[in-house]
């Protein structure tokens, strides 16, 4: 939460990746708390359907936009329409993600490897690349990114290709952090354990791999996207203005911590 009443009222946050999941989860606590939410998804229909959703429960402000983040001229304009529509951008939550499917490290061909990194690691660092201009020009502005858990665990036997992507999304919120820490910029990101969202069935995750998931968290359950989203709420608010450059492992009490 907030220190000061209202902080998100009048602010505006884009989020990647708000048709479903952690993304939306975090559109609708943003709309809760006031800020003007600009939605974006490659899934249309799914990223309508969350501004509907905000409609229907808050008073605020939203925008969907149908972006594929792997497309930098739509990431570009993702950005500009969100100016254009609420005169500025304070807060970036890059939650657009996938392991796309899962498979052991000598099976991993160019095509999976590339999706991979196309979408969680250039999704990210175009977004990246297209905000800062302007919150360097307000000298103020929040970026988290989605890590994970595998970044720290390596995704062996199933998920190389994913796990080191988010290593270097985990690497990169740091660098922007630390390059940007003394012109009124902060940049962190989160590291989630299992969350129980689309994600599994989007990366074609087995039954057995799903349970193995389950059994090495020791609450013994997965993660509520809320449960993500409200930590992106602190991060981006007043009462965190101190914390910069690091990952937040949520995960249950499970893993590699
Ligand atoms: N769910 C988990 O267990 C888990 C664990 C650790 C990290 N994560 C990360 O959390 C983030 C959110 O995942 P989620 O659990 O909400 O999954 P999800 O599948 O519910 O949501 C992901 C969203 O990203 C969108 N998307 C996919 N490709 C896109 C593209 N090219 N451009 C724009 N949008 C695109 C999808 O349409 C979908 O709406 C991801 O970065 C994921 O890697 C998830």
């Amino acid at each position: 939460m907030p220190k000061s009443p209202d902080y998100f009222k009048g602010k505006t946050i884009v989020i990647t990746g708000a048709g479903s999941g952690i993304g939306r989860a975090t559109a609708l606590i943003f709309a809760r708390e006031g800020a003007n939410v600009v939605c974006a998804d490659i899934d249309e229909a799914a990223v309508a359907q969350t501004v509907e959703m905000i409609d229907a429960a808050y008073d605020g402000q939203s925008l969907a936009l149908g972006i594929d983040v792997t497309d930098r001229a739509a990431v570009n304009n993702m950005i500009e329409l969100a100016i254009g529509d609420f005169g500025s951008v304070q807060f970036l939550f890059n939650s657009a993600g996938s392991a796309m499917r899962r498979a052991k490290f000598l099976d991993i061909d160019d095509e999976l490897f590339e999706a991979t990194y196309d979408l969680n690691v250039k999704g990210t660092f175009y977004a990246m690349q297209a905000v800062l201009p302007h919150m360097l020009a307000s000298r103020f502005g929040v970026i988290v990114n989605v890590g994970s858990m595998a970044h720290r665990r390596g995704g062996g036997g199933s998920s190389v290709h994913y796990a080191s992507a988010k290593g270097a999304v985990v690497t990169m919120t740091m660098g922007v952090a630390r390059e940007f820490a003394s012109q009124g910029i902060r940049a962190l990101s989160i590291s989630p354990g299992p969350v129980d969202t689309n994600f599994q069935t989007a990366s074609q995750t087995s039954p057995e791999l799903k349970a193995q998931m389950l059994a090495d968290v020791p609450m013994k359950r997965f993660a509520h996207p809320e449960e993500i989203g409200e930590l992106v709420l602190f991060m981006c608010s007043d009462a965190c203005e101190y914390m910069t450059a690091d990952t937040v492992y949520v995960n249950g009490g499970g893993g590699f911590r």
